[in-house]
This record gives C-alpha cells, sequence and structure tokens, in this order.
C-alpha cells in the first residue's frame, strides 16, 4: 500500500533521511521509533509531500505520489502531526470537516461525521463543535487533529505521536479505541512515538530508527526476542524495566536505582 524507496533528504549539513526504504502492507500498522532528531517526522512528511525527498520515490497503491494530484493525496491520506496545526481561524467541527468539505460531501453528512469523529475522540460534540482551537487544551487539540486526520475515511493514515499530550487514562481508551478502528476500516498506518508500551501493542511491525535509516524492522516480538543491537535492545526493554521496577516498590517498598 504504502512503498518508500531510497528516500533521502537533506537539511543543510544534516542528513535527517538517509536511504530510507520501508514497504508497508494494506492493513498493516507499522511503528517509526527512535531518539529525537532520528528523521521520523521528516520520513512522514515525505510520504504526504509536505516535504519533498531530494532522492527516491514513494509509491502509494503502486502509484508514484509525484503522479497524485495534491487534493487526491489528501483525500486518501490521513495524518496528524506533532503540531497539531488546527485552523485557528476555524471551529473543531470546521477544522475536522475540511477535507469532506472539499471533496464536497453533502453538508449533512459532514456534520453527522464529525459528531461521530468527536464521540470517537471522547470530546462531547454539542460543547467542543463551535469551540475555537486556542479554547482547547493540548491534549482536547490532539484529538481534534485525530478526528481530523479520519474524516475523509483514507487508506492510509500517518500519525506523528497522536496520543503524546493526553494523560494516561484517556489514552488508554483511545489507544484501545483506534486499535479497533483499524480493524473496522482496514486502514494503512505509519505512526510515530516515543511510547515503547504503545509500539509494542499497537504495532504490526516497528522500524527503529536511528540517524535518518532503520537500524532494525521486524514484529514487536522479533525485536524484544532477537535485538540487533544494544540501542534496540535498551530501547524496547523500557516498559518492562518500568514495569518491574513498580512492582518492587509494591512488594518491598523500595524505588529501584536509576
Ligand atoms: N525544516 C527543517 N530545517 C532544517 N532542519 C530540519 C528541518 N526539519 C527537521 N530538521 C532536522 O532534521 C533532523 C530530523 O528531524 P525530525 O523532525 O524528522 O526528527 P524526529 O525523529 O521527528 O524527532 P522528534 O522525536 O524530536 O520529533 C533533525 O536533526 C532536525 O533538526
Ligand atoms: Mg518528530
Amino acid at each position: 500500500m504504502i512503498v518508500l524507496e531510497k528516500l533521502r533528504k537533506r537539511y543543510g549539513d544534516v542528513l535527517a533521511v538517509d536511504d530510507f526504504s520501508l514497504s508497508v502492507a494494506r492493513g498493516e500498522c507499522v511503528f517509526l521509533v527512535g531518539g529525537s532528531g532520528c528523521g521520523k517526522t521528516t520520513t512522514l512528511k515525505l510520504v504526504n509531500r509536505l516535504v519533498e525527498c531530494d532522492a527516491g520515490r514513494v509509491l502509494l497503491g503502486g502509484h508514484d505520489t509525484r503522479e497524485t494530484p495534491p487534493y487526491e493525496l489528501r483525500r486518501r491520506v490521513g495524518y496528524a502531526f506533532q503540531q497539531v496545526g488546527l485552523f485557528p481561524q476555524m471551529t473543531v467541527a470546521q477544522n475536522i470537516g475540511v477535507t469532506p468539505e472539499l471533496l464536497a460531501w453533502p453538508p449533512e453528512r459532514v456534520r453527522a461525521r464529525v459528531d461521530e469523529l468527536l464521540e470517537l475522540v471522547e470530546l462531547d460534540p454539542a460543547r467542543f463543535r463551535t469551540r475555537a482551537p486556542d479554547e482547547l487544551s493540548g491534549g482536547q487539540q490532539q484529538r481534534v487533529g485525530l478526528a481530523r486526520a479520519l474524516a475523509a475515511e483514507p487508506e492510509a493514515l500517518l500519525l506523528d505521536e497522536p496520543f503524546a499530550a493526553l494523560d494516561p487514562l484517556t489514552r488508554d481508551r483511545l489507544q484501545q479505541a483506534f486499535a479497533a478502528l483499524r480493524r473496522a476500516l482496514d486502514v494503512t498506518v505509519i505512526f510515530v512515538s516515543h511510547d515503547m508500551s504503545e509500539a509494542l501493542l499497537l504495532a504490526d511491525r516497528i522500524v527503529v530508527m536511528d540517524a535518518g535509516r532503520p537500524l532494525q524492522v521486524g514484529t514487536p516480538r522479533e525485536l524484544l526476542t532477537a535485538p540487533a543491537t544494544k540501542v534496540v535492545a535498551e530501547l524496547l526493554a523500557t516498559p518492562r524495566r518500568q514495569t518491574e521496577a513498580i512492582d518492587k516498590l509494591i512488594k518491598t517498598g523500595t524505588k529501584a536505582a536509576p
């Protein structure tokens, strides 16, 4: 469904994405994880051409995205980015409905879709529909961003830390809603996250990135049981280390040494 072929992007003397190749199957959810600045956001932006690559190409459903008209790309690929980027002069409902409007859905259908998505991201439509983005908390803005990404029923989703600003309980519920949604919609997802538990629980495959390149690609189980490097092993061991430290705290009342 999504193929990245030897993608490369340079900013000055920084090679943000370096010969990156990856195939994502229809319906698959692939996570990009790795340290800050390793090129995750840039990779996502290359996929939907918010940023143009210096070399390589992206195929969507077998077609080069450079030959796909922008409106078509917008319809087929939903995206929610790290800096949420809601349109400040529009209401919540207008933000979510922006792509359906562009696609000339009937107003009644747009309204119904907006309410359905607000329910999904746990924002009461009656309270939030007419708010402006600057009247929302960071986590609420993030949820509106996710709703906007889903609005036009895209074939592919690009999500950059979509749950990062949420409290743990809301995050947990939205992660479960997301898992159910994926099963129902058969949508193809590239998901960027710093949260290893989230990656291990939601991903079909995980790409561990370093300096613009994939260090290792595999299922969560493959990466946990056969990490290629120490960096991969340590990164993926964090959730378990935390759980063990919490267990120890419960059992002995002592905190693990950092
Ligand atoms: N517009 C830009 N101009 C110059 N350098 C940039 C630009 N965007 C990104 N970079 C650089 O490219 C590299 C990769 O950035 P990118 O945003 O893709 O990282 P990331 O993996 O998403 O990091 P984080 O986890 O902190 O979000 C970084 O070194 C960053 O400073
Ligand atoms: Mg980023």
